[in-house]
Order: C-alpha cells, then structure tokens, then sequence
C-alpha cells in the first residue's frame, strides 16, 4: 500500500512531513520533491531500508545512491577527510542541485555506495526535502523515483506510474523547479572531473575552483563505461519506450537542423508510422506541414531559455509514450550551459544518433 500525502511546496504541512520521517525512521521508503527531480528516499545507516529502494526502483545493486543531508554536521556523519575544495563549493551551492563525490565515512553502509570508498552527497534546496530530512535528523539516501532506465519523475503522477505499490508514502508537491538531476562533481580527482552534468552548469563550478573541470565522453553522453559511476555510463537511462531518433545540431547551424528533422520524419511518415517531432518553440513552425501530413509536433521550450527546456524534458519523453508514437525525431541544442546536461539526457535517451 502506497499512501500519498500532499503539501503545498513552499510552506510544507508540518503534519505532512511528521509522518513521512515517522515512516522513514521505521524503514520505510518515502518519495519526496526535490528542487530537481522526485527522490526515492531511505534513511541511510538502514541498510533493510535501502534495500528496499533497490527492489523498488528495481536497480542494478552496483548502481550507488546519492546522500541528502540538511546540515554540514550530517555531512560529516557521511564523509571524512573532506578537501578544501569541497567547501569553497558548498558554500556557494549549497543548498542546492551540486553533489559532490567525498571519502566514505565508514558508518555509512557499503550498500549504499555500490560497494565504492566513496560517497556521493548533496544538500537539496526544495523546503519540503530539507523539512523532512531536519524532522529525520538523519541522512537520507534518495536516488530518482523512477523505476530503472526510465526518465527521471519530475511531477507525482510520473512517481505513481512507476512506483505505485512499491513504495510507502509518496509526497506530491507539485512540479519540481529544474526539472533535471543535481551535477555531479569529483573534486578528488586532479583536475576535477564532472561526473554528470546537470541543474547547475559547469562553467558556475569552474569559476569557483578557478579551475577548468574535466569533461570526459561519458558526462556529454557519448560513450558507456565499465563501472557505474555515473548514470546512464553503463546501464541505459531516461530512455521512453518509444524508440528516439536524436538530431544533433551541427555548427550551430538550425536550418541544417530543420531541414534533416523534416527528411527523417517525412521518411518514418511514409512508413505509415506515427511520428512525434520534438522541437524548440524557434523551429516548430517549420514543421507545419509535416503536423498536416499526421506528425505530432511538441514544444519543448525556447533555445534562448534553456531552464525551460531543462523543465520539460522528461515530462516531454514521458509524453511520448502516452501519445502512442511509433517513433521520435527529437532536435538537439548547442552543449553550452545546460545545453550539456540537456544534450547527456538526450543522447542516452536516444535509439540512434544523427551528427552530420
Ligand atoms: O538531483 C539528483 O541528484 C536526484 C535527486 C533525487 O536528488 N538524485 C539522483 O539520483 O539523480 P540517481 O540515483 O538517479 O543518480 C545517482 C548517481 C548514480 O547513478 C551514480 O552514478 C552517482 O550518482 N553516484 C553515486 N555515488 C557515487 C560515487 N560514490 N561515485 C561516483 N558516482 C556516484
Ligand atoms: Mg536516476
């Protein structure tokens, strides 16, 4: 049995939240907004209790969890020896969608970790998040509440669809603000490496290490890797059902990229097949003709605002499934800003690739 409890996102229901920890300090599983994604959350120094969320999402045991902690003493209770460079990050980001990858302290269970003497760690800035984690006075280990390789729930009725009956409480405040998951940063390594690319851009944590960081293939979605250390480097992620075909924009050029959408659509379209085009509010115009012809066309949100395109892209590649689409040809954008983490959940999203 699932019981869904709502809150107002900006004043939580202290009512709402009591409950929540009650169930979480009892080994419950509780899925709660964060100001990315919706999170699968556990206490975590119980490892029945984190065990819960792998069988729930059903994910790869040697996948990790990230931490969510709602004070630096917490960080503590999960982390050791941790660099100067960690700090000079948390102060500016913190709270916020930046996690960090640190030592392990030993208390916390290797179930957690993957196995890994590392820990991943955040401070989440959603007010319904930081209540019920202060209200646990407990870390809580809190991967994305979708199941295993679907896109990542952005609103309740994406956590319902897959988690309904597997988890205890689920908390519906509404949308969360990104829209897309935390960056992710290793600061133990030299230079630091981004690990993921995600609600905050990386040029903001190159600026306040005052260093380059370092951007290898798997962070722009390009390549797979033999350890879990990312999302989506080894196993699939955010991938919809319906097959997608991913345009990249090349040389920045949009009437390049227009003109490639409309012949691959048009092919899948004489194929009798449904076709959904995925475009940005400055291009979808162009495919009027093909939408007369039976594409659907969606708008995924303006180039020159790419946190609007950051907002709906899960709920778009969930929208496709519930449009029925045989296929979809999906634009890029520039890998600038969020263009990055736009373009890694893109690609790992995709069947197949276009580049030139
Ligand atoms: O925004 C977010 O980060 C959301 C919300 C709920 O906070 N959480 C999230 O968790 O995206 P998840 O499980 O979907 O992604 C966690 C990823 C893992 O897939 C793994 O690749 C990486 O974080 N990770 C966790 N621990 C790690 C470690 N010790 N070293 C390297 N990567 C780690
Ligand atoms: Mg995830």
């Amino acid at each position: 049995m699932t019981l869904i409890l709502k809150t107002d996102p900006y004043r939580p229901d202290p009512e709402i939240i009591k409950k929540a920890a009650q169930v979480l300090l009892s080994g419950g599983t509780v899925v709660f907004p964060t100001e990315t994604v919706y999170g699968l959350g556990a206490v975590v120094f119980n490892e029945a209790a984190v065990a819960k969320i792998f069988w729930a999402k059903m994910r790869p045991p040697d996948n990790p969890l990230i931490i969510h902690v709602s004070s630096l003493e917490m960080l503590n209770e999960v982390a050791t020896n941790i660099p100067e460079e960690a700090f000079k990050l948390i102060r500016v980001f913190w709270p916020g969608p930046l996690t960090l990858i640190l030592p392990r302290n030993p208390r916390v269970p290797k179930i957690v970790t993957g196995g890994l003497e590392t820990v991943a760690v955040r401070m989440p800035a959603h007010p319904v998040a930081l209540e019920l984690i202060k209200e646990v006075s407990q870390p809580v280990a809190a991967p994305s509440a979708n199941l295993a390789g679907k896109p990542s729930p952005t609103r309740a009725e994406h956590v319902i669809k897959d988690l309904y009956g597997r988890v205890d409480v689920i908390i519906d405040a509404g949308d969360t603000l990104y829209g897309v998951e935390s960056t992710i940063v290793n600061i133990l390594t030299k230079p630091p490496s981004l690990l993921r690319p995600g609600a905050y851009p990386v040029e903001l944590v190159e600026e306040v290490l005052s260093t380059k960081v370092h951007i290898p293939d798997f962070a722009r979605g390009l390549t797979e890797a033999s350890l879990a250390l990312a999302p989506g480097m080894k196993y699939k992620h955010y991938a919809p059902e319906t097959p997608v075909i991913l345009v990249e924009l090349v040389g920045g050029d949009l009437g390049l990229l227009v003109e490639r959408v409309i012949s691959i659509a048009t092919a899948e379209l004489n194929k009798s097949r449904k076709v959904c085009i995925v475009a940005s509010r400055e291009t979808l115009k162009e495919y009027s003709e093909l939408a007369l012809k039976g594409a659907v066309v969606l708008d995924i949100g303006s180039r020159a605002n790419l946190y609007e395109v950051a907002k709906n892209l899960f709920g778009t590649l969930r929208l496709l499934d519930e449009l029925s689409c045989d296929v979809a040809v999906v634009e890029g954008f520039e890998e600038k800003g969020l263009g990055l983490t736009i373009m890694n959940r893109l690609r790992k999203a995709s069947l197949r690739r276009v580049t030139q």
